[in-house]
């Protein structure tokens, strides 16, 4: 746990990787993968926080990515090199793979020397872009991998907005589109796909897995005999204390002996899992019917998931000093409903109590606000984005800070 004394010397806003943390949870993603025989790749859409990825570069296989932007930065901080340059001078540099999956693509052309893996969700796309691909992996020194991403028709997520096979997704070929399309286009289109993707999780335990796998195979199956590999996306909660690695062990060397695929996976969110924290200070404490805390962070700007999930924090405060943590909406005798300090009436991070006054000043850390937060935040209202900073040996480093320019240039 970190001294009250180095939380209150923190600027705030501020966004704090716990490098001890983040180096925990790699160990447990690096045993999985030598375990298991899969490739682990971190999905940079959930944390990118590149400032401090040695231990990704040496812990894990590479990076998935959405599109150029991510396949680029996978590729400069994960795949070991700083530039395109650099890395095809290297003779000894061992390539990561750098998986690429977006839900269409406009073009490929960019991404040719980035990616190891180009994932299409459609037959259209892999009939109008494999072409491209293939012309560049003749003389490629490293081919890229072409795979189609699947809508197995099962998953356990409960809200729609994660859930990529809710009705009418249009994330992943369905088996029925998956047909059709063999006879629109003949099965000889499958000659260029070495891959099957699915990503049908979010905050799972291997028990999901379990129950998905068959569906999987149910559906797509018949066609694993012509492939190299199976990803299996992202949405495993590995490290998570209760998570039951011993499962997803078995699960995946028991799916690699059956089918002779390589399997990848590729969590975000597991890699940036209590790893760091949001910290904040009260600016202002107004009264309405309660009594509501104006932070100077935002759920809207820097915590977004809050509203979308939408869930409650994990908080605590430190009154000189002092720390407390929330004793839960209605618990502790002092209540407040904390807000952000934009215009935007629904900016509220929730209801929390504790047993002490929550005063102007204080600070207030929201626990586990590495992942889906920086890559998600916004200047809404010209919010100063959080700084960003790392604590490791028990010492502070800000590592980035944001200012007017970094608003007016995205405007
Ligand atoms: C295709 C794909 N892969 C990987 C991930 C990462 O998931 P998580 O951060 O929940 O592990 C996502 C998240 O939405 C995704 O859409």
């Amino acid at each position: 746990m970190q001294s009250s004394a180095l939380l209150e010397s923190i600027p705030t806003p501020c966004y704090v990787l716990e490098r001890d943390k983040l180096k925990s949870n790699l160990e447990i993603l690096s045993q999985v993968q030598e375990q298991s025989g899969a490739k682990i790749l971190l999905a940079l859409k959930g944390y990118a926080f590149w400032r401090c990825f040695d231990e990704v570069r040496q812990s894990l296989s590479g990076s998935a990515a959405s599109g150029l932007y991510e396949a680029r930065l996978g590729f400069e901080e994960i795949g070991g090199a700083s530039t395109i340059q650099d890395c095809l001078d290297s003779k000894n540099l061992i390539r990561k793979e750098v998986c690429v999956f977006s839900p269409a693509y406009k073009e490929v052309d960019s991404l040719l020397p980035y990616a190891t893996h180009i994932i299409f969700n459609s037959f259209s796309q892999l009939a109008r872009f494999s072409s491209r691909i293939k012309e560049h992996n003749k003389q490629a020194k490293h081919p890229i991998s072409i795979g189609l991403r699947v809508n197995p028709l099962y998953s356990e997520v409960q809200t729609d907005i994660y859930n990529p096979c809710a009705a009418y997704s249009r994330l992943g070929i369905t088996p029925s589109a998956f047909e059709r399309a063999l006879e629109t286009y003949g099965d000889g289109i499958l000659r260029d796909v070495q891959g099957l993707h699915f990503h049908t999780h979010c905050e799972q335990d291997s028990y999901a897995l379990k129950r998905t796998l068959p569906h999987v195979e149910k559906y797509f199956g018949a066609y694993f005999g012509g492939l190299k590999w199976c990803n299996f996306g992202g949405g495993h909660h590995i490290t998570r204390a209760d998570y039951n690695k011993a499962l997803l062990v078995k699960l995946i060397k028991d799916f690699r002996q059956k089918y002779q695929l390589e399997v990848f996976l590729e969590p975000g969110e597991a890699v940036g899992w209590q790893a760091g924290f949001l910290i904040g200070s009260v600016i202002d404490i107004v009264e309405n019917g309660k009594q509501i805390a104006i932070l100077d962070v935002s759920a809207s700007a820097h915590m977004p998931d809050c509203l979308e999930m939408p869930y409650r924090p994990n908080i605590y405060k430190i009154s000189d000093g002092v720390r407390e943590s929330d004793k839960g909406e209605n618990h502790g005798s002092y209540k407040y409903r904390l807000g952000g300090p934009t215009c935007l009436a629904g900016d509220i991070i929730g209801d929390f109590s504790f047993d002490s006054e929550l005063k102007i000043g204080d600070k207030v850390v929201f626990e586990d606000m590495l992942h889906y937060t920086i890559v998600k935040n916004t200047t809404f209202n010209g919010v100063a984005l959080p700084s960003l900073a790392v604590i490791e040996n028990g010492n502070l480093r800000i590592l980035k800070s944001f200012d007017y320019f970094d608003y007016k240039e995205r405007n």
